[in-house]
């Protein structure tokens, strides 16, 4: 939809690319037209392009990246930004890591009274798994079976993640396991947006100490909070997104894939694990090596 007032070229100036665009933008909603298409890319490699010359004037201010001259929307679908800057601190030996976690759980999260959640649990569901693991999968918050066996994903959603988890050559000891909430919300509503916020330090902290390669979120609840987005299940998942210098990947929830067990669902969910897979280098069936 760049027309030739817009052309890429004429982009590749930041100042001129908001003034027109502006205009523009204002132009097509009153039509009632809300997505406009832009050649990020064309435009990001052509201010690349024109990089050196305006280098050499020192008087020039930093560009600004195409992201910046406007409000993050839906229909401009881009990935969402690391919500805060990179963990810095070394990372730890398993032996360490096991350590601090165990710590945590039974100073501060067998105890936590930081929401309503610790009226109606039977158990805080820390999570588990391998504290040195390379993928660390993040759920929404534990059932009925995880409330009473303090464990996370042990129940017919748990059976699926299992599957899934074995379908990239692991083992369930081998991910690390967890949830946005540690408590089970009644009924199992999702948690509300005080209750994460209580919460979700815990999981930061967990992360923190994990440090896995890659994180995958299972469903929306989980996905919105790690990366503070607006944007649909269907938008998020199957593309690579950064929290902390962690890339996450967003997949379906496995309790999602057992209420619509479509074919569509199921090869949605493969292909981002074959991802994460291919990130954490995990051989993918039927590729050879090469
Ligand atoms: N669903 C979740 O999101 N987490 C669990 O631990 C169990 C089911």
């Amino acid at each position: 939809m760049i027309d030739d007032r817009l052309s890429i070229e004429s982009m590749a100036d930041p100042d001129l690319v908001k003034r027109r665009l502006s205009v523009w933008l204002r132009g097509e909603s009153a039509f009632g037209l809300r997505s406009v298409a832009v050649d990020w890319k064309a435009i990001q490699d052509l201010q690349a392009a024109k990089r050196p010359a305006a280098a050499s004037n020192a008087a020039a201010a930093p560009k600004p990246s195409p992201r910046s001259l406007f409000a993050p929307t839906e229909e401009l679908d881009l990935p969402a930004e690391p919500q805060a800057a990179a963990f810095t601190q070394p990372v730890a030996s398993r032996p360490e890591k096991a350590a601090m976690l165990a710590q945590m759980d039974g100073d501060q999260v067998k105890p936590c009274e930081h929401c309503r959640l610790c009226k109606t649990r039977k158990n805080t569901v820390f999570g588990e798994g391998d504290p040195d693991a390379g993928i660390f999968f993040v759920g929404e918050g534990p059932g009925e079976n995880e409330d009473l066996q303090g464990r996370p994903f042990v129940g017919r959603a748990g059976e699926l993640l299992n599957k899934m988890i074995a379908g990239m050559g692991l083992r369930r000891e081998q991910v690390y396991i967890a949830n946005i909430v540690k408590c089970r919300p009644p009924d199992n509503r999702v948690p509300a947006p005080d209750e994460v916020e209580a919460c979700t330090p815990f999981l930061v902290r967990q992360l923190e100490i994990v440090r896995p390669k890659v994180i995958v979120t299972l469903g929306l609840p989980a996905s919105k909070y790690m990366l503070a987005s607006r944007l649909s299940m269907g938008k998020l998942r199957g593309q690579w997104h950064n929290w902390r210098g962690i890339k996450l990947m967003p997949t379906y929830h496995p309790a999602y894939l057992l209420r619509s067990y479509t074919e569509e669902n199921r090869a949605a969910v493969w292909s981002d694990l074959k991802k994460v897979m291919a990130e954490v280098g995990l051989p993918i069936p039927g590729k050879s090596a090469r």
